[in-house]
């Protein structure tokens, strides 16, 4: 069964744009993404749009789909009227190149933030991995930096200002992956609170709703890291040494 749907999609580049209507056929089993390639194959081939494997994993096909952060790929048609008008727009948090397409680079300087891993003295092989801890780092290894979570987080959303000093869910993420790791001896703690914003994150979950992966980003991730930070901060040797100038 095939039927005509109505869709409002937003056309232009970083000086100015605007919402278009287009009417474009829809089939049973189709995603938003397959009634963009229509939408560009028969009316509009000039439409920007990024995307690359079609089944979730690449993060490319970010955007905002009747105003929810989503995967184009992964949005059945089915979720919506057949009289629904779709509003299609790009993610809200980072600068539009030309329509769909958003320029993303806010997400690698803050991934070139986080310092990598660092197995301290212990040679390869020396160091035998628990599953336990195994299996805590994978959930957050599911990430196929989609930056839907960063896209959604309010601190930086409609805050351009906070941009500089915030890396948002993802990277937060990322430095509590590593904290956690027990061959790591690297201590990120206080460059998660002072150089990433840590404490910018009023652990309001929005980033977890989008997750396409379903990673708990703030309950396993990010709220861990805080009690990390917390920790160190209120330990009382930490403070005596840092009144004496030691730590
Ligand atoms: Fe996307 Fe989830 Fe990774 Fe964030 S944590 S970038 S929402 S997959
Ligand atoms: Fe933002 Fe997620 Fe914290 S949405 S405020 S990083 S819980
Ligand atoms: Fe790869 Fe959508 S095209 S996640």
């Amino acid at each position: 069964m095939s039927y005509e749907a109505k869709f409002k999609v937003w056309r232009g580049d970083d000086g100015d744009g605007e919402l278009v209507d287009y009417t474009v056929e829809v089939n049973e089993g189709e995603v938003v993404l397959d009634i963009i390639h229509r939408l560009q194959a028969t009316q509009a081939p000039d439409l920007a749009v990024r995307w690359n494997c079609k089944a979730g994993k690449c993060g490319s096909c970010s955007a905002e789909v009747n105003g929810m952060p989503r995967l184009m790929c992964m949005t059945r048609m089915s979720t919506f009227t057949e009289d629904e008008t779709i509003t299609v727009t790009p993610v809200r948090t980072f600068p539009v190149i030309r329509d769909l397409v958003t320029d993303v680079s806010f997400n690698y300087e803050k991934a070139r933030q986080v310092p990598s891993f660092d197995p301290g003295d212990v040679g390869p092989g020396e160091f035998r991995m628990q599953q336990v801890d195994v299996e805590r780092s994978q959930e957050f290894r599911k990430c196929i930096e989609c930056f839907l979570c960063n896209n959604v987080c309010h601190v930086v959303r409609d805050h351009e200002e906070n941009k500089p000093g915030f890396a948002g869910p993802r990277f937060l993420m990322r430095t509590a992956e590593l904290q956690m790791h027990p061959a790591d001896v690297a201590d990120r703690r206080e460059m998660s609170r002072d150089v990433q914003g840590l404490g910018f994150c009023n652990i309001t979950k929005c980033c977890t709703e989008v997750c396409p992966e379903h990673i708990k980003i703030t309950d396993n991730a990010l709220i861990p890291l805080k009690e990390e930070v917390v920790d160190r901060r209120y330990d009382p040797v930490v403070w005596l040494g840092t009144k004496l100038g030691i730590v």
